[in-house]
């Protein structure tokens, strides 16, 4: 037995015996949060929120903390006035001026330090030239950007001229993108000709080109150049942005007073019908509750360099590579690429190259690095105080893992769980205070208040260690506004199910997360994953519905059904069952058209992991298809109930098909 193995499993032996591993007591002597009374004071409701606001830099001070008169539709430090761009980098230059705000590495190795004052030059042109095609307080801009400096820059200008921004992962496809601009009404989108992937040039322009054209909406394209020279591919149609920026050189725009309630972005996330929601934040409370997070949470502090390895297209890095870490003043990291390239040693030699503190990844890069091997980190020599995980449960293995070979046994480790809903974590440790335990994402933060209940709406008691429904019993700032433009669904999708809709009294609303949880009888909380037709595919969110829309695209296609498959890598991935029309052969062909028909109408991300072709779905006799059969089918579980189907034989002829009887 080799020496590493031995201490594996003397580690492992360890934590049979002990759940819980203290904080080392180097980090709590210099953590941000060390006093547990953190918990009484905010949770004082709610005022107890005041102090996170009072983290911000505000024009006008709000006049009430909290609104509760026309639930859900709570508001958040009213009356008070603020601009974003402002507080993430204006109010920084004083003392930091010639401090990084963003690091950013690029796919070869090609290196941008952005400091406070840079990031407030570009900012300001940004604004200014956005201003200039016309873009006014309160128009949506569409920004389909990758991972390069551009897209935080732009993100800025809209917060400073008070035009709500809806990033759009740069892998999510053309189709996609023409949903989100028309459901956004967005007549503006800001794009690139293209970005790295394992070092190739990918073509992102095309993706405009598409998205326009199949978009209802007109909008004007500004596009970037990943290189100083203009792409001679990019349409004339397009807006150089370069162009644009020249003709604002040295401009200054004055940051726009924004009502705290006034919305600061649209973040578009898969529900369980087959069009995506436009996840409304605010202002005031959504900033309010980034900054204080990051700040409590993540420990981060103005001299650390803090690196968030997600993309900015997703709620994670909106909150926690731009707004919360801005807000603070400390250096973020930006990373183009994947981390295996060049080398699967990537992450760890630019955790080495600029001595990145505090690192926050998902379970799935975890089990991934674990996949890989130790020997790629332990060639590197970077000394992380706080490591995160977010976006799925993690496995004690893999969290083990995470602590001794990425933490060295001497970092913290918070598992945060919250959702693009939220805006902020609801539930996780606060690292000095609480103490790690693998597996369980920890208490509920300051001010929090999740609970259980069951499918009636019952509550679990406390601490019981029994399964339910988890929701969120009180408001707090960053929690979404509305669905854009659809309040019903809001009301629907969140509200409805565990709420007295009939009462005007916000202690009657329940907010309904969509997950299941338990709460160990030591008060921490677990999260088991999505109880709707949602699935994560390695800490991505899409929809089944989503998806089987995009199969029944295809015109051989009768019918689909997707079903979510456990996967030791990714968490899980997307099996789709398919019939085919009547004198279509099954073939490879059609296969290889389903899978092209999702890539197209979500992105590559979203590809099916398998095509089964069957004769017949499983259904209810209403005709409801029972993907939980199908789910248990991709997983050789057995099969559940299914007495209630309309023909009963179907699983099990399907079961034989796919495992062999
Ligand atoms: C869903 C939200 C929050 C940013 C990334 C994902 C799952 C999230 C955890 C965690 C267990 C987690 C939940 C949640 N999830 N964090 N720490 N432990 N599950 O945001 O795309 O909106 O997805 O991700 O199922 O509902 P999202």
């Amino acid at each position: 037995m080799s020496e590493s193995d031995d201490t594996d499993v003397q580690l492992e032996a360890r934590l049979r015996e002990q759940d819980y591993f203290r904080p080392p007591s180097k980090f709590v002597g210099q953590a941000n949060a060390t006093d547990p009374a953190i918990h009484d004071e905010v949770g004082e409701f709610p005022e107890g929120f005041d102090r996170y606001a009072e983290l911000l830099d505000w024009d006008e001070r709000w006049d009430e903390t909290f609104d509760g008169s026309n639930p859900p539709f709570f508001e958040w430090f009213v009356g008070g006035k603020l601009n974003a761009s402002y507080n993430c980098v204006d109010r920084h230059l004083d003392e930091r001026k010639n401090q990084t705000a963003l690091l950013w590495e690029g796919s070869d190795g090609e290196q941008e330090n952005i400091t406070y004052q840079d990031l407030y030059v570009r900012v300001n042109e940004m604004a200014a030239a956005l201003r200039s095609i016309g873009v006014e307080e309160d128009d949506v801009v569409t920004v389909h950007l990758p991972m390069v400096p551009a897209l935080p820059v732009t993100m800025l200008a809209c917060a400073r001229i008070g035009a709500p921004h809806s990033v759009v992962f740069a892998g999510f496809s053309a189709q996609a993108l023409a949903e989100r601009v028309d459901s956004a009404d967005s007549d503006y989108v800001v794009t690139i000709d293209g970005y790295y992937r394992r070092g190739e040039f990918l073509d992102h322009i095309e993706k405009a080109d598409e998205g326009v054209e199949s978009a209802d909406n007109d909008p004007e394209v500004l596009v970037h150049y990943r290189h100083d020279e203009p792409n001679a591919d990019v349409s004339d149609d397009y807006t150089p942005v370069d162009d644009l920026l020249a003709e604002h050189e040295r401009e200054r725009v004055e940051p726009v007073s924004r009502d705290a309630e006034d919305p600061l972005f649209l973040m578009y996330t898969s529900g369980t019908t087959g069009k995506p929601k436009g996840c409304q934040h605010r202002t005031g409370g959504y900033l309010a509750y980034a900054a204080a997070t990051s700040k409590n949470v993540l420990d981060i502090k103005p001299e650390d360099t803090y690196w968030c390895a997600a993309d900015i297209g997703w709620i994670t890095g909106h909150s926690y590579i731009v707004y919360g870490p801005l807000a603070l003043g400390t250096t973020s990291v930006m990373y183009e690429d994947t981390p295996d390239y060049p080398h699967k040693g990537r992450i760890w030699e630019i955790a080495e190259r600029y001595d990145v503190d505090i690192f926050h990844t998902s379970p799935t890069a975890v089990r991934m690095f674990m996949k890989w091997g130790e020997e790629y980190p332990e060639e590197y020599d970077f000394d992380f105080r706080h490591m995160t995980t977010v976006g799925e449960p993690i496995q004690p293995e893999a969290w083990l893992w995470y602590y001794k070979h990425i933490g060295d046994e001497d970092a913290v480790i918070v598992d945060t769980w919250w959702q693009t809903e939220t805006g902020g974590h609801l539930i996780t440790n606060l690292p000095a205070l609480e103490d790690m335990k693998p597996g369980s994402a920890g208490k509920a933060c300051p001010g929090i208040e999740p609970a259980l209940v069951d499918d009636s709406g019952d509550k679990l008691p406390e601490a019981s260690g029994q399964a339910g429904n988890l929701i969120i019993e009180k408001p707090w700032p960053s929690m979404l506004q509305t669905v854009y433009g659809n309040d019903e669904r809001f009301i629907d999708t969140y509200w409805a199910d565990f709420s007295d809709t009939d009462s005007d009294d916000w202690r009657d609303w329940n907010y309904k997360a969509g997950d299941g949880a338990v709460q160990a009888q030591d008060g921490y909380w677990r999260v088991l994953g999505r109880l709707d037709d949602v699935m994560n595919v390695a800490g991505h969110r899409l929809g089944t519905m989503e998806l089987e829309s995009a199969v029944s695209e295809v015109e051989k296609v009768a019918e689909a059904a997707v079903a979510a498959r456990e996967d030791a890598e990714k968490g899980e991935v997307p099996d789709v069952y398919v019939v085919l029309r009547e004198g279509i052969e099954e073939s490879d062909e059609v296969k290889a058209e389903i899978i092209a028909a999702v890539e197209e109408e979500i992105g590559k991300f979203a590809r099916p992991a398998n095509v089964v072709f069957v004769d017949d779905l499983p259904k209810t006799r209403s005709g409801k298809i029972m993907r939980r059969l199908l789910e248990n089918i991709s997983n050789g579980d057995e099969l559940g109930n299914t007495t209630t189907l309309r023909d009963p034989s179907v699983p099990e002829r399907i079961r034989e098909q796919v495992h062999g009887d």
